[in-house]
């Protein structure tokens, strides 16, 4: 089989470094691994199947394009880094999958999550972007149900763990977790507005006209294009909590058609990328410390929504790994999908 020149942008970031693994551990066909970061991490070692590949300089390395141009690369290093640099990639010949907001409501680029949406995959569209994490994990429980019972209406609330807001995020949270269990003063925030540790924050990104965050919005704009429909109406608040790793998710789903939760449960057992945990007399439910590092994306608590007289309402709980499904692993996927199609030769 082919193998393929890949780069990761952002190869030393929380999401770079799973996407990384993630090549490995699904065994996708790398000949060549090139970890790209700032000139901060120039000549740090990263780890690709238990060699040690020296990272380089992202700016260097696009100076020189088309020039070692990989035939892949997967970004994830903020949005102005994917601005500036996937263009100048895909315009060497290589497909990027990229995992910032940069490129996702553009009508040009495909914004695909490989359960829901592979056919939006086009040879010849060479940036590819993945969705936000809260996003992903709520399509993939969503869509095989839209499919059954058609959904008119979705309200969700999120529990979205701190790595979501990348590595120094992690070192924040256990920083003052620790200094609070030991007593001492609790170092200030400087990641997140506020302490994080012992308290949930009800803001993830900005604040825009409409009173929602960018964040909420991304999950209300990004649904509706993923599952390619328009008339879906949503509504979301996204909270961050203190969870190191796995986003959690209660939603409210009002379908056009009457779906029992027995009926609905059937159909998310045989989803792809779904597994079903919900047994509450035994006390079964997804929760994020079982997700952490799991490929899939976990749904519990299926049950009618009783402020809905109609029969028509269900209410669940969405769990998965954020570095995972809702990142890396969906990256890869993406990938993946192009090597099946045949776009990726
Ligand atoms: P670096 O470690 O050199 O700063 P996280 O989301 O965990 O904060 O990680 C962000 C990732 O994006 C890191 O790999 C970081 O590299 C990378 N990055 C940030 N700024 C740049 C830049 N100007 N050029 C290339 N990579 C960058």
């Amino acid at each position: 089989m082919k193998k393929f020149k890949v780069a990761v942008v952002g190869a030393t970031g929380a999401v770079g470094r799973e996407m990384m693994r993630m090549l490995e551990v699904r065994d996708f066909p790398v000949g060549e691994i090139i970890p790209l970061a700032s000139l901060r991490s120039e000549g740090t070692k990263v780890v690709f199947r238990g060699k040690e590949v020296a990272v380089k300089n992202l700016e260097n390395f696009a100076a020189a394009l088309p020039s070692g141009a990989p035939a892949l690369a997967l970004f994830s290093a903020g949005g102005d880094i994917s601005k500036q640099y996937a263009p100048k990639f895909a315009a060497a010949g290589c497909f990027v999958v990229d995992n910032s907001s940069a490129f996702r409501m553009d009508a040009r680029v495909p914004l695909v999550v490989p359960e829901v949406n592979p056919d939006d995959l086009a040879a010849d569209k060479k940036i590819i972007a993945n969705p936000n994490c809260s996003t992903i994990q709520m399509v993939v429980a969503l869509n095989p149900l839209h499919l059954a019972a058609k959904i008119r209406r979705v309200i969700v609330a999120t529990y979205q763990s701190v790595s979501g807001a990348g590595g120094r995020a992690i070192e924040e949270l256990l920083a003052q977790t620790k200094a609070l269990a030991e007593g001492k003063p609790v170092p200030p925030p400087s990641k997140f507005a506020y302490q994080i540790a012992l308290n949930l924050i009800p803001q993830i990104d900005v604040f825009l006209d409409n009173g929602y965050t960018k964040e909420e919005m991304k999950m209300v704009n990004e649904t509706k294009k993923i599952m390619r429909d328009e008339s879906i109406e949503l509504s979301a608040t996204c909270v961050r909590v203190p969870v190191i790793r796995s986003h959690s998710e209660a939603v409210w789903v009002e379908f056009e058609k009457d779906i029992s939760p027995e009926a609905a449960r059937d159909i998310l057992r045989k989803s792809p990328g779904v597994e079903v945990v919900d047994d509450p007399a035994a006390k079964k439910y997804p929760m994020p410390l079982d997700a952490e590092n799991k490929q899939v994306t976990y749904v519990g608590r299926i049950r009618r929504d009783i402020s809905s007289s109609a029969k028509k309402s269900l209410t669940f709980w969405i769990v998965s790994d954020n570095l995972l499904k809702g990142a890396a692993l969906n990256a890869v996927e993406i990938a993946e999908t192009l090597l099946k199609k045949k776009f990726l030769v």
